[in-house]
Protein backbone atom coordinates (compact mmCIF):
# COMPACT_ATOMS: atom_id res chain seq x y z
CA UNK A 1 0.00 0.00 0.00
CA UNK A 2 1.36 3.49 -0.85
CA UNK A 3 1.46 6.13 1.73
CA UNK A 4 0.25 8.59 -0.32
CA UNK A 5 -1.37 7.90 -3.46
CA UNK A 6 -0.28 9.55 -6.50
CA UNK A 7 -1.42 8.09 -9.80
CA UNK A 8 -4.94 7.27 -10.78
CA UNK A 9 -3.48 3.64 -10.64
CA UNK A 10 -2.55 3.49 -7.58
CA UNK A 11 -6.07 5.19 -6.64
CA UNK A 12 -7.57 1.94 -7.99
CA UNK A 13 -5.54 -0.51 -6.69
CA UNK A 14 -6.98 1.16 -2.81
CA UNK A 15 -10.49 0.77 -4.50
CA UNK A 16 -10.20 -2.52 -5.57
CA UNK A 17 -9.35 -2.95 -1.91
CA UNK A 18 -11.94 -1.38 -0.21
CA UNK A 19 -15.09 -1.96 -2.43
CA UNK A 20 -16.80 -5.63 -2.58
CA UNK A 21 -15.78 -6.87 -5.91
CA UNK A 22 -19.24 -6.84 -7.70
CA UNK A 23 -19.40 -2.74 -6.96
CA UNK A 24 -15.26 -2.55 -8.15
CA UNK A 25 -15.95 -4.73 -11.51
CA UNK A 26 -19.28 -2.08 -11.98
CA UNK A 27 -16.83 0.85 -11.85
CA UNK A 28 -13.95 -0.77 -13.56
CA UNK A 29 -15.03 -2.63 -16.16
CA UNK A 30 -16.88 -1.91 -19.32
CA UNK A 31 -18.60 -3.46 -22.45
CA UNK A 32 -18.17 -6.50 -24.26
CA UNK A 33 -14.33 -7.74 -24.33
CA UNK A 34 -13.34 -4.41 -23.28
CA UNK A 35 -11.45 -3.27 -26.39
CA UNK A 36 -12.73 0.34 -26.46
CA UNK A 37 -12.51 0.22 -22.82
CA UNK A 38 -8.55 -0.40 -23.19
CA UNK A 39 -7.92 2.05 -26.07
CA UNK A 40 -9.52 4.85 -24.27
CA UNK A 41 -6.84 4.49 -22.37
CA UNK A 42 -4.06 3.57 -24.80
CA UNK A 43 -4.97 5.86 -27.24
CA UNK A 44 -4.29 8.66 -25.15
CA UNK A 45 -1.18 7.37 -23.31
CA UNK A 46 0.43 6.88 -27.16
CA UNK A 47 0.27 10.39 -28.33
CA UNK A 48 3.57 12.23 -27.86
CA UNK A 49 3.76 15.97 -26.64
CA UNK A 50 6.30 18.12 -28.08
CA UNK A 51 9.11 19.24 -25.34
CA UNK A 52 10.36 23.27 -26.09
CA UNK A 53 12.56 24.93 -24.17
CA UNK A 54 13.94 28.19 -22.34
CA UNK A 55 10.94 30.20 -23.08
CA UNK A 56 10.26 31.90 -19.54
CA UNK A 57 7.62 29.27 -18.39
CA UNK A 58 7.44 31.20 -14.77
CA UNK A 59 3.59 31.77 -15.26
CA UNK A 60 1.84 29.04 -16.83
CA UNK A 61 -2.09 29.00 -15.91
CA UNK A 62 -4.46 25.55 -15.96
CA UNK A 63 -7.75 28.39 -16.37
CA UNK A 64 -10.08 28.36 -19.21
CA UNK A 65 -13.27 29.36 -19.44
CA UNK A 66 -16.39 27.05 -20.76
CA UNK A 67 -19.53 28.24 -21.60
CA UNK A 68 -19.41 31.24 -19.58
CA UNK A 69 -17.75 29.56 -15.81
CA UNK A 70 -14.42 30.06 -14.80
CA UNK A 71 -12.41 26.53 -14.79
CA UNK A 72 -9.34 26.84 -12.41
CA UNK A 73 -8.34 23.63 -15.15
CA UNK A 74 -10.26 22.40 -17.75
CA UNK A 75 -11.24 19.17 -16.01
CA UNK A 76 -15.33 18.71 -15.18
CA UNK A 77 -16.07 15.49 -12.81
CA UNK A 78 -18.59 13.01 -15.33
CA UNK A 79 -21.35 11.81 -13.90
CA UNK A 80 -21.32 8.70 -12.44
CA UNK A 81 -24.35 6.21 -11.57
CA UNK A 82 -24.40 4.69 -7.74
CA UNK A 83 -21.25 6.98 -6.98
CA UNK A 84 -23.21 6.10 -3.43
CA UNK A 85 -22.33 2.93 -3.10
CA UNK A 86 -18.80 3.30 -3.55
CA UNK A 87 -18.04 6.07 -0.87
CA UNK A 88 -20.06 7.63 1.65
CA UNK A 89 -22.57 10.12 -0.13
CA UNK A 90 -19.93 10.03 -2.43
CA UNK A 91 -21.66 12.91 -4.99
CA UNK A 92 -21.89 15.39 -1.85
CA UNK A 93 -18.22 14.27 -0.91
CA UNK A 94 -17.31 15.04 -4.64
CA UNK A 95 -19.20 18.34 -4.99
CA UNK A 96 -17.25 19.92 -1.64
CA UNK A 97 -14.33 18.90 -3.11
CA UNK A 98 -14.94 20.65 -7.17
CA UNK A 99 -15.98 23.74 -5.59
CA UNK A 100 -13.12 23.53 -3.68
CA UNK A 101 -11.30 23.00 -6.63
CA UNK A 102 -12.85 25.50 -8.73
CA UNK A 103 -13.89 22.56 -11.29
CA UNK A 104 -17.80 21.68 -11.71
CA UNK A 105 -19.29 18.54 -10.60
CA UNK A 106 -22.03 17.01 -12.92
CA UNK A 107 -24.60 14.90 -10.73
CA UNK A 108 -25.77 11.61 -12.68
CA UNK A 109 -29.36 10.77 -12.71
CA UNK A 110 -28.88 7.28 -11.42
CA UNK A 111 -26.49 8.78 -8.40
CA UNK A 112 -27.54 7.88 -5.32
CA UNK A 113 -27.64 11.50 -3.89
CA UNK A 114 -30.75 13.50 -4.85
CA UNK A 115 -29.80 16.73 -6.43
CA UNK A 116 -31.56 18.30 -3.19
CA UNK A 117 -29.08 16.75 -1.09
CA UNK A 118 -26.24 17.67 -3.55
CA UNK A 119 -27.46 21.61 -3.92
CA UNK A 120 -27.16 21.73 -0.13
CA UNK A 121 -23.68 21.20 -0.23
CA UNK A 122 -23.16 25.71 -1.60
CA UNK A 123 -24.52 27.83 -3.38
CA UNK A 124 -21.87 27.18 -6.35
CA UNK A 125 -24.46 25.37 -9.37
CA UNK A 126 -23.68 21.45 -9.97
CA UNK A 127 -24.14 19.83 -13.73
CA UNK A 128 -26.82 17.46 -13.74
CA UNK A 129 -26.77 14.80 -16.52
CA UNK A 130 -30.74 13.52 -17.89
CA UNK A 131 -31.62 10.71 -19.92
CA UNK A 132 -34.55 10.50 -21.45
CA UNK A 133 -36.95 8.92 -20.48
CA UNK A 134 -40.30 6.95 -21.95
CA UNK A 135 -42.75 9.25 -19.53
CA UNK A 136 -41.71 12.64 -20.58
CA UNK A 137 -43.37 14.40 -17.70
CA UNK A 138 -40.72 12.92 -15.35
CA UNK A 139 -38.40 14.64 -18.02
CA UNK A 140 -40.04 17.72 -17.49
CA UNK A 141 -40.24 17.65 -13.67
CA UNK A 142 -36.55 16.48 -13.58
CA UNK A 143 -35.58 19.86 -15.48
CA UNK A 144 -37.25 22.21 -13.25
CA UNK A 145 -36.16 20.29 -10.05
CA UNK A 146 -32.60 20.74 -11.70
CA UNK A 147 -33.44 24.73 -12.55
CA UNK A 148 -35.24 25.03 -9.24
CA UNK A 149 -31.74 23.96 -7.47
CA UNK A 150 -29.13 26.62 -9.56
CA UNK A 151 -28.24 24.36 -12.73
CA UNK A 152 -27.98 25.59 -16.01
CA UNK A 153 -25.64 23.21 -17.24
CA UNK A 154 -27.74 20.26 -18.79
CA UNK A 155 -25.86 17.22 -19.53
CA UNK A 156 -28.12 14.87 -21.72
CA UNK A 157 -26.36 11.89 -22.29
CA UNK A 158 -27.35 10.26 -25.78
CA UNK A 159 -25.79 6.56 -26.17
CA UNK A 160 -27.45 5.14 -23.18
CA UNK A 161 -31.27 4.45 -24.82
CA UNK A 162 -29.85 0.98 -25.15
CA UNK A 163 -27.48 -0.71 -22.31
CA UNK A 164 -24.26 -2.33 -23.13
CA UNK A 165 -23.42 -5.78 -22.38
CA UNK A 166 -21.22 -5.96 -19.35
CA UNK A 167 -19.63 -9.06 -18.97
CA UNK A 168 -18.67 -8.58 -15.59
CA UNK A 169 -21.82 -7.79 -14.33
CA UNK A 170 -23.27 -10.42 -15.65
CA UNK A 171 -21.17 -12.64 -13.97
CA UNK A 172 -20.94 -11.31 -10.38
CA UNK A 173 -25.03 -11.09 -10.76
CA UNK A 174 -25.44 -7.49 -10.17
CA UNK A 175 -28.66 -6.60 -11.14
CA UNK A 176 -29.85 -10.21 -10.24
CA UNK A 177 -30.13 -12.98 -12.62
CA UNK A 178 -28.14 -15.20 -9.58
CA UNK A 179 -29.22 -18.09 -7.66
CA UNK A 180 -29.17 -18.05 -3.76
CA UNK A 181 -25.50 -19.09 -3.54
CA UNK A 182 -24.76 -16.97 -6.17
CA UNK A 183 -26.45 -13.87 -3.97
CA UNK A 184 -24.64 -15.18 -0.95
CA UNK A 185 -21.03 -14.97 -2.80
CA UNK A 186 -21.46 -11.48 -4.48
CA UNK A 187 -23.80 -9.89 -1.63
CA UNK A 188 -23.07 -11.16 1.54
CA UNK A 189 -20.03 -12.77 1.67
CA UNK A 190 -18.64 -10.16 -0.43
CA UNK A 191 -19.74 -7.52 1.52
CA UNK A 192 -18.47 -9.19 4.35
CA UNK A 193 -15.05 -9.38 3.37
CA UNK A 194 -14.86 -5.64 3.00
CA UNK A 195 -16.02 -4.47 6.61
CA UNK A 196 -15.07 -1.04 6.00
CA UNK A 197 -16.74 -0.07 3.12
CA UNK A 198 -19.48 -2.40 5.07
CA UNK A 199 -19.67 0.13 7.72
CA UNK A 200 -18.72 3.41 6.03
CA UNK A 201 -21.23 3.03 3.12
CA UNK A 202 -23.15 0.14 3.65
CA UNK A 203 -24.24 1.02 7.22
CA UNK A 204 -23.55 4.56 7.79
CA UNK A 205 -24.07 5.43 4.01
CA UNK A 206 -28.03 4.94 3.07
CA UNK A 207 -30.15 5.28 2.13
CA UNK A 208 -29.00 2.89 -0.24
CA UNK A 209 -31.72 4.61 -3.22
CA UNK A 210 -31.56 6.43 -6.69
CA UNK A 211 -31.87 9.13 -5.14
CA UNK A 212 -33.46 11.47 -8.40
CA UNK A 213 -35.40 9.11 -9.62
CA UNK A 214 -36.87 7.55 -6.24
CA UNK A 215 -40.30 8.94 -5.88
CA UNK A 216 -41.00 7.96 -9.66
CA UNK A 217 -40.54 4.62 -8.46
CA UNK A 218 -41.75 4.08 -4.73
CA UNK A 219 -42.30 0.17 -5.34
CA UNK A 220 -38.64 -0.26 -5.51
CA UNK A 221 -36.60 -0.89 -2.17
CA UNK A 222 -33.64 -2.25 -3.32
CA UNK A 223 -31.14 -1.44 -5.68
CA UNK A 224 -31.74 -4.13 -8.21
CA UNK A 225 -35.47 -2.62 -8.53
CA UNK A 226 -34.43 0.78 -9.06
CA UNK A 227 -32.03 -0.77 -12.22
CA UNK A 228 -34.87 -2.59 -13.33
CA UNK A 229 -37.30 0.40 -12.73
CA UNK A 230 -34.79 2.62 -15.36
CA UNK A 231 -34.52 0.01 -17.90
CA UNK A 232 -38.48 0.16 -18.31
CA UNK A 233 -38.06 3.83 -18.80
CA UNK A 234 -35.10 3.96 -21.55
CA UNK A 235 -36.73 5.19 -24.27
CA UNK A 236 -35.13 3.97 -27.20
CA UNK A 237 -37.06 5.22 -30.21
CA UNK A 238 -35.65 8.51 -29.19
CA UNK A 239 -34.21 11.03 -32.24
CA UNK A 240 -32.90 14.13 -33.20
CA UNK A 241 -37.12 15.04 -32.80
CA UNK A 242 -36.97 14.69 -29.16
CA UNK A 243 -33.63 16.98 -28.75
CA UNK A 244 -35.14 19.66 -30.12
CA UNK A 245 -38.33 18.99 -27.81
CA UNK A 246 -35.54 18.77 -24.98
CA UNK A 247 -34.55 22.42 -26.05
CA UNK A 248 -37.53 23.88 -26.04
CA UNK A 249 -38.25 23.54 -23.03
CA UNK A 250 -34.76 23.74 -21.36
CA UNK A 251 -33.32 27.39 -21.25
CA UNK A 252 -30.13 26.95 -19.93
CA UNK A 253 -26.82 25.37 -21.60
CA UNK A 254 -27.62 21.96 -23.32
CA UNK A 255 -24.46 19.54 -23.04
CA UNK A 256 -24.83 16.21 -25.57
CA UNK A 257 -22.92 13.71 -24.09
CA UNK A 258 -21.71 10.68 -26.13
CA UNK A 259 -21.48 12.20 -29.14
CA UNK A 260 -18.61 10.62 -31.23
CA UNK A 261 -19.11 11.10 -35.31
CA UNK A 262 -18.50 14.45 -36.94
CA UNK A 263 -21.92 14.05 -38.22
CA UNK A 264 -23.96 13.23 -35.10
CA UNK A 265 -22.06 16.83 -34.07
CA UNK A 266 -22.74 18.74 -36.97
CA UNK A 267 -26.58 17.75 -36.05
CA UNK A 268 -25.68 18.55 -32.58
CA UNK A 269 -25.06 21.97 -33.43
CA UNK A 270 -27.88 22.14 -35.85
CA UNK A 271 -30.16 21.45 -33.02
CA UNK A 272 -29.42 24.03 -30.61
CA UNK A 273 -26.84 22.46 -28.05
CA UNK A 274 -24.29 24.68 -27.08
CA UNK A 275 -21.44 21.56 -26.43
CA UNK A 276 -20.78 18.05 -26.81
CA UNK A 277 -19.09 15.59 -25.37
CA UNK A 278 -17.13 13.42 -27.52
CA UNK A 279 -17.50 9.85 -25.24
CA UNK A 280 -18.19 6.38 -25.59
CA UNK A 281 -19.20 6.16 -22.36
CA UNK A 282 -15.97 5.14 -20.97
CA UNK A 283 -16.29 1.62 -23.07
CA UNK A 284 -19.43 0.80 -21.31
CA UNK A 285 -21.69 0.68 -24.25
CA UNK A 286 -20.77 -0.40 -27.57
CA UNK A 287 -17.36 -2.31 -27.62
CA UNK A 288 -15.37 -2.00 -30.63
CA UNK A 289 -16.04 1.81 -31.32
CA UNK A 290 -12.87 4.05 -31.29
CA UNK A 291 -11.88 6.17 -28.91
CA UNK A 292 -12.36 10.02 -27.92
CA UNK A 293 -8.93 10.27 -28.43
CA UNK A 294 -8.92 8.87 -31.88
CA UNK A 295 -12.66 11.09 -32.56
CA UNK A 296 -12.18 14.25 -31.63
CA UNK A 297 -9.32 15.72 -33.87
CA UNK A 298 -12.28 14.25 -36.51
CA UNK A 299 -14.92 16.03 -34.74
CA UNK A 300 -13.51 19.20 -34.44
CA UNK A 301 -12.38 19.81 -37.73
CA UNK A 302 -15.95 18.82 -38.75
CA UNK A 303 -17.84 22.13 -36.00
CA UNK A 304 -14.87 24.34 -36.13
CA UNK A 305 -14.53 26.40 -32.84
CA UNK A 306 -18.29 27.50 -32.77
CA UNK A 307 -18.90 24.16 -30.86
CA UNK A 308 -17.12 23.79 -27.69
CA UNK A 309 -16.07 19.75 -27.06
CA UNK A 310 -15.21 18.34 -24.12
CA UNK A 311 -13.71 14.40 -24.81
CA UNK A 312 -14.02 11.96 -22.03
CA UNK A 313 -12.93 8.30 -21.60
CA UNK A 314 -9.18 7.19 -21.09
CA UNK A 315 -7.67 10.52 -19.31
CA UNK A 316 -5.63 9.51 -16.61
CA UNK A 317 -2.90 12.50 -15.71
CA UNK A 318 -2.75 15.86 -16.32
CA UNK A 319 -0.31 15.08 -19.49
CA UNK A 320 -3.62 13.23 -21.06
CA UNK A 321 -5.90 16.58 -20.39
CA UNK A 322 -3.24 18.62 -22.19
CA UNK A 323 -3.21 16.07 -25.44
CA UNK A 324 -7.03 16.32 -25.55
CA UNK A 325 -7.04 20.21 -25.77
CA UNK A 326 -4.56 20.19 -28.19
CA UNK A 327 -6.83 17.61 -30.02
CA UNK A 328 -9.28 19.94 -29.93
CA UNK A 329 -11.38 19.83 -26.65
CA UNK A 330 -12.10 23.09 -24.55
CA UNK A 331 -12.10 20.56 -21.46
CA UNK A 332 -12.37 16.68 -20.72
CA UNK A 333 -14.34 15.03 -18.13
CA UNK A 334 -13.04 12.28 -15.80
CA UNK A 335 -15.15 9.29 -15.04
CA UNK A 336 -13.04 6.03 -12.96
CA UNK A 337 -10.36 8.64 -11.87
CA UNK A 338 -12.64 10.44 -9.37
CA UNK A 339 -14.77 7.49 -8.18
CA UNK A 340 -11.89 5.53 -7.33
CA UNK A 341 -10.31 8.24 -5.21
CA UNK A 342 -12.96 8.57 -3.27
CA UNK A 343 -13.63 4.82 -2.49
CA UNK A 344 -9.83 4.45 -1.59
CA UNK A 345 -9.36 7.54 0.03
CA UNK A 346 -12.42 9.87 0.58
CA UNK A 347 -12.13 13.60 0.15
CA UNK A 348 -8.80 13.42 0.90
CA UNK A 349 -7.75 11.39 -1.59
CA UNK A 350 -10.11 12.94 -4.74
CA UNK A 351 -8.47 16.18 -3.45
CA UNK A 352 -5.06 14.61 -3.68
CA UNK A 353 -6.19 13.73 -7.21
CA UNK A 354 -7.06 16.63 -8.66
CA UNK A 355 -3.52 18.36 -7.23
CA UNK A 356 -1.73 15.89 -8.82
CA UNK A 357 -3.54 15.91 -12.15
CA UNK A 358 -2.86 20.32 -11.85
CA UNK A 359 0.64 19.79 -11.12
CA UNK A 360 0.77 17.58 -13.91
CA UNK A 361 -0.77 19.96 -16.52
CA UNK A 362 1.30 22.35 -15.06
CA UNK A 363 4.59 20.56 -16.10
CA UNK A 364 3.22 19.95 -19.62
CA UNK A 365 2.12 22.96 -20.59
CA UNK A 366 5.38 24.70 -19.47
CA UNK A 367 7.60 22.36 -20.93
CA UNK A 368 5.53 21.72 -24.18
CA UNK A 369 5.65 25.41 -24.41
CA UNK A 370 2.03 26.40 -24.63
CA UNK A 371 2.22 28.00 -21.29
CA UNK A 372 -1.89 29.13 -21.21
CA UNK A 373 -4.29 26.09 -21.19
CA UNK A 374 -6.51 28.31 -23.12
CA UNK A 375 -4.12 28.51 -25.84
CA UNK A 376 -3.14 25.06 -26.41
CA UNK A 377 -3.42 23.75 -30.12
CA UNK A 378 -2.33 20.71 -32.21
CA UNK A 379 0.87 21.29 -32.72
CA UNK A 380 1.55 20.46 -28.95
CA UNK A 381 1.44 16.86 -30.07
CA UNK A 382 4.02 15.64 -32.62
CA UNK A 383 3.08 14.73 -35.63
CA UNK A 384 2.84 10.71 -36.73
C1 LIG B 1 -20.52 6.11 -15.97
N1 LIG B 1 -20.88 7.00 -16.97
C2 LIG B 1 -22.12 7.61 -16.92
N2 LIG B 1 -22.46 8.55 -17.84
C3 LIG B 1 -23.66 9.18 -17.79
O1 LIG B 1 -23.93 10.02 -18.64
N3 LIG B 1 -24.53 8.88 -16.78
C4 LIG B 1 -24.28 7.95 -15.83
O2 LIG B 1 -25.08 7.71 -14.94
C5 LIG B 1 -23.03 7.26 -15.90
N4 LIG B 1 -22.71 6.31 -14.98
C6 LIG B 1 -21.44 5.76 -14.98
C7 LIG B 1 -21.08 4.87 -13.97
C8 LIG B 1 -19.79 4.37 -13.91
C9 LIG B 1 -19.41 3.44 -12.81
C10 LIG B 1 -18.84 4.75 -14.88
C11 LIG B 1 -17.43 4.25 -14.82
C12 LIG B 1 -19.21 5.60 -15.91
C13 LIG B 1 -19.90 7.42 -17.98
C14 LIG B 1 -19.05 8.58 -17.45
O3 LIG B 1 -19.83 9.73 -17.29
C15 LIG B 1 -17.89 8.92 -18.40
O4 LIG B 1 -18.37 9.08 -19.71
C16 LIG B 1 -16.80 7.86 -18.39
O5 LIG B 1 -16.60 7.34 -17.09
C17 LIG B 1 -15.49 8.46 -18.90
O6 LIG B 1 -14.49 7.50 -18.96
P1 LIG B 1 -13.36 7.29 -17.81
O7 LIG B 1 -12.89 8.64 -17.37
O8 LIG B 1 -14.05 6.53 -16.72
O9 LIG B 1 -12.34 6.49 -18.53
Amino acid sequence: MNLVPASVSDFRLGAERRLPRTLFDYVDGGAGAEVTLKDNVADFEKLRLGQRVLRDISNTSTEIELLGEKLSMPVILAPIGMGGMMARRAEVQAKRVADSMGIPFTLSTMAICPIEEVAAVSQVPMWFQLYMFRDRGIVLEMLERAAAHGVTKLVFTVDLNVVGTRYRDIRNGLFGGTDFWGKLRSGFIDYALHPRWALDVGVKGGPHKFGNIAKYSPAANALPDYAAWVQSQLDASVNWDDIAWLRTHWSGELILKGILDPNDALQAQAVGADAVVVSNHGGRQLDGVASGAEMLPRVADAVGAALPLIVDGGIRSGQDVVKALALGARAVMIGRPWIFSLAAHGEAGLRQLLKVFKGDMNTALGLSGFPQASKVDRSALLEK
